[in-house]
């Protein structure tokens, strides 16, 4: 299958990372979100990391201008009639994601595939919200897109294996390493990953330690880049808790109870570095 034209949906720092990577290698993107300004900020953050890239030395003006043209910003998803692949980076909400994928079925040509950049939420349900449960896989990409070398690819139950190799091959083609998981809550790199982020909470939660203490130790006593709270703050700690109530309800055990101090963030609004507070403050 030859792939040119790319759709990403939701233009947050999933979505325009993946769109960065996408047109470095060469395709052609449509950066979808909901709003025109969703997409502008997007771009911006796309420009800003480019811009970075060529200070470095790691990319001419050129090609930095060449990346930048081949994206090309979408509020309206009629545009997918155009596309051979979608990537939906949208939040972390399953009737949100089955809604985006019951229309892209309407408006995707029907060789397109659908893919779902989804943290946790089963891929067999949401392909079900399709006529071409077939065409649906799971991409998972790491945050930050660019940096990261991992990507998960899930097959729903009905994936093809056509489909599944020409993602595998996307992926190769994006420099990322492909690695094949099934389709269970959180696929591996969530089940091991916020377990851990959610009992840094309850540490917090229960005056174990400050956060500062609490980071300073998984990342000079384990050697993790950063530490899980400031991790928590960088995924986006409503992200966090959708994943830890995808694990809890999907696997049914209290082990993955979400932390009170999680939801009450959430609640606050504090959702990280996105929205400048969430355990630390950011400018
Ligand atoms: N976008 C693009 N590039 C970025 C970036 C971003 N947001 N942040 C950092 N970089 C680049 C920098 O430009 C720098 O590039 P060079 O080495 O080529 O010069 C490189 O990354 C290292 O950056 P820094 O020196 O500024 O900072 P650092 O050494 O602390 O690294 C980090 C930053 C790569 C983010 C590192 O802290 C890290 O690996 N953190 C953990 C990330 C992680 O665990 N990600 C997975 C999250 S879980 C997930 O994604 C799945 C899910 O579903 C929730
Ligand atoms: P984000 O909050 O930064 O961005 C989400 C974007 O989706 C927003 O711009 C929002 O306007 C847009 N959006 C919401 N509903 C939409 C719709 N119906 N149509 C079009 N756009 C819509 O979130 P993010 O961190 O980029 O996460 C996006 C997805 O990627 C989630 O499913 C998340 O679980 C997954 N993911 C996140 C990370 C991470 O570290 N943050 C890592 C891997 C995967």
């Amino acid at each position: 299958m030859v792939i040119k034209q790319v759709m990403v949906i939701g233009a947050g720092q999933m979505g325009s990372g993946i769109a960065q990577v996408c047109a470095a290698a060469g395709y052609d993107v449509y950066l979808h979100d909901l709003k025109k300004e969703f997409v502008e900020r997007g771009l911006a953050g796309i420009e800003k990391n480019v811009q970075r890239l060529v200070d470095k030395g790691r990319l001419s003006v050129e090609e930095k201008a060449g990346l930048l043209e081949r994206i090309k910003p979408s509020a309206d998803l009629q545009n997918a009639k155009e596309v051979d692949v979608v990537i939906e980076a949208a939040v972390e909400n399953m009737e949100v994601k089955k809604q985006l994928f019951a229309e892209l079925d309407q408006i995707a040509p029907s060789h397109a595939i659908l893919a779902t950049n989804t943290s946790s939420l089963p891929i067999t349900e949401i392909a079900a919200a399709t006529s071409r449960p077939e065409q649906v896989i799971g991409m998972h990409f790491m945050n930050p897109v660019p940096v990261m070398k991992l990507v998960e690819i899930i097959r729903g139950l009905a994936t093809k294996d056509e489909v599944y190799a020409a993602i595998e091959t996307m992926a190769k083609e994006l420099g990322k390493v492909p690695v094949e998981v099934n389709d269970f809550p959180g696929f591996i790199s969530n089940r091991v990953l916020m377990p851990m982020i959610n009992e840094a909470i309850f540490t917090l939660y229960e005056g174990v330690a400050s956060k500062e203490a609490i980071d300073e130790v998984m990342k000079l006593g384990m050697n993790h880049p950063m530490g899980p709270l400031q991790l928590a703050d960088f995924i986006g700690l409503d992200t966090c808790l959708y994943i830890m109530e995808t694990l809890q309800e999907g696997l049914g055990e209290d082990k993955y109870r979400p932390c009170p101090l999680l939801r009450k963030y959430v609640k606050a609004g504090w959702l990280g570095k996105k929205t400048g507070r969430g355990f630390y403050e950011y400018s």
